[in-house]
């Protein structure tokens, strides 16, 4: 049965409007504009006083906001943090004025880990996972060979946010998966692997440079997300190659820019990292200030999608 005390602060959760700050990372990919679209239409929908910030890819800027976030004595603050390492004193700070803390969508490390209730995210490390087996499986059934007539196919890894854990995880997860193929190194050579930023503009800049050293080469490009994909499949067709022809291209995240790019033929599959977190955050959030107990880490569903699906698919795709 609840306690009188878990019964009264139930009651007063329901009667006044609840204040949430929510520090997010910024706007640097398509994934993070649907993000943040479904924390706000989520908020509405909860009827909950949403406090945003944009840090414009600064982790100074999320500790300033936090800091705000704490002096406005807010009821629950929202962080996505954008690398992994490096909250543990602000994090202090809001523990000590009793302002409970979410973690979204990416992960971190503190030292103690009561300095956040719980964490609503994806699993970087399973779509890293994912990403080796679909091209495993695809080079296999498609009978690929190596471009240059070698005995190994060329892989090349553009490389999200250096430090963020959505970058560490899906490397994590994509160069285990690799190392417990008993025929993995015999099969795959990775060529390069550099940061993209998890932006455009990025991804096309560092796919042009591995083209620039081994254009006849790269015969499978990993991109951290579909940003970096779209931006590199510009540099393919810039040097005179087809992508998702000559380059195989795989990439992490699934929005409505990579279907395009599928359904036109660019581009040949996306292991989904789903943004739309914002009604389990404010559910979650509900809980918690309520002082029911909520399980300290829970992923949203995620799936993988290719090309010879992606026109029957992308009517029902919502970001
Ligand atoms: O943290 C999730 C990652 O961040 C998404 O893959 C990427 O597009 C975003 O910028």
């Amino acid at each position: 049965a609840a306690s009188i005390g878990a019964i009264i602060a139930s009651s007063a959760v329901q009667a006044k409007q609840l204040t949430i700050g929510f520090s997010q990372i910024g706007a640097e990919s398509e994934w993070r504009t649907a993000n943040t679209n479904d924390v706000k239409e989520a908020a509405k929908a909860h009827n909950v006083n949403l406090k945003f910030s944009d840090a414009q890819q600064k982790q100074e800027n999320q500790i300033k906001a936090i800091r705000t976030f704490i002096a406005q004595k807010v009821d629950l603050i929202g962080l996505v943090p954008i690398v992994a390492t490096g909250w543990d004193n602000i994090l202090r700070e809001a523990k000590r004025a009793k302002i409970p803390v979410l973690i979204v969508d990416r992960d971190l490390t503190v030292s103690d880990p009561s300095l956040y209730v719980a964490k609503i995210g994806t699993d970087s490390y399973a779509e890293g996972q994912k990403v080796y087996k679909w091209i495993d499986d695809y080079v296999k059934a498609n009978n690929v060979k190596p471009r240059n007539g070698g005995d190994k196919l060329n892989i090349v890894i553009l490389e999200g946010t250096v430090g963020a854990s959505a970058t560490t995880g899906r490397g994590n997860g994509f160069n285990d998966a690799l190392k417990a193929d008993p025929d993995g190194a015999k099969k795959f050579n990775i060529l390069a692997s550099q940061t993209g930023d998890f932006t455009r503009q990025k991804g096309q800049e560092v796919m042009e440079s591995f083209l620039k050293s081994n254009r006849n080469d790269i015969d499978i490009l990993f991109a951290m997300n579909d940003d970096m994909a779209l931006g590199a499949v510009q540099a393919i067709e810039a040097a005179g190659l087809k992508p998702s022809k000559d380059i195989i291209i795989v990439s992490v995240d699934g929005v409505k820019g990579i279907f395009q790019a599928m359904i036109d033929g660019k581009t040949n599959a996306t292991v989904e990292c789903n943004p739309l977190q914002g009604e389990l955050f404010f559910q979650t959030a509900e809980k918690v200030l309520k002082g029911e107990s909520v399980p300290k880490s829970v992923f949203v569903e995620e799936g993988v999608y290719t090309a010879d699906k992606a026109a029957e698919v992308f009517p029902s795709r919502k970001y």
